[in-house]
């Protein structure tokens, strides 16, 4: 059975990624719990850390939302390297680098437990 890594209140994970949703910035607590170096992070997809339980619906909106300039708010079940998942309260939206490229940068934070239950019902409807 794979584990659950639950976060601790002092994490925070970072990933900031281009146009097109491959990863071009990852923090040390993103390396850490995923169970990735920054190398095999930095130019895969971000799907890299898809969890299969997640519903299409959810990355759908979170996509729509970004891309049309706001800022998504959810709750996510992330995979992790050795096939362990964690869940995460997450906070993405739309920057630019100085030189004027788009870029999404998503903020991560450990997520309540009926934060956690209130997502697992709701992916079940999607
Ligand atoms: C800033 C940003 C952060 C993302 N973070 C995650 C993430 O933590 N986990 C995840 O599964 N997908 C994340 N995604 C969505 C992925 O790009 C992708 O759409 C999703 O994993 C579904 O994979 P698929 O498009 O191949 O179906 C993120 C996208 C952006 C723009």
């Amino acid at each position: 059975m794979s584990s659950e890594i639950e976060l601790s209140k002092e994490i925070l994970i970072v990933s900031e990624t281009d146009a097109k949703g491959i990863i071009k910035y990852a923090n040390d607590d993103f390396c850490k719990i995923a169970g990735y170096s920054r190398d095999e992070l930095i130019g895969s997809p971000h799907n890299m850390v898809r969890h299969q339980d997640m519903p299409k619906a959810a990355f759908k909106d979170l996509w729509d939302t970004v891309e049309s300039g706001n800022i998504w708010k959810g709750i996510v079940k992330n995979k992790t390297k050795d096939g362990g998942y964690y869940w995460v309260n997450a906070t993405a939206y739309p920057s630019k680098t100085p030189t004027g490229e788009l870029r999404y940068i998503s903020i991560r934070v450990k997520p309540t437990k009926k934060e956690i239950q209130d997502a697992i019902e709701l992916y079940k409807t999607l």
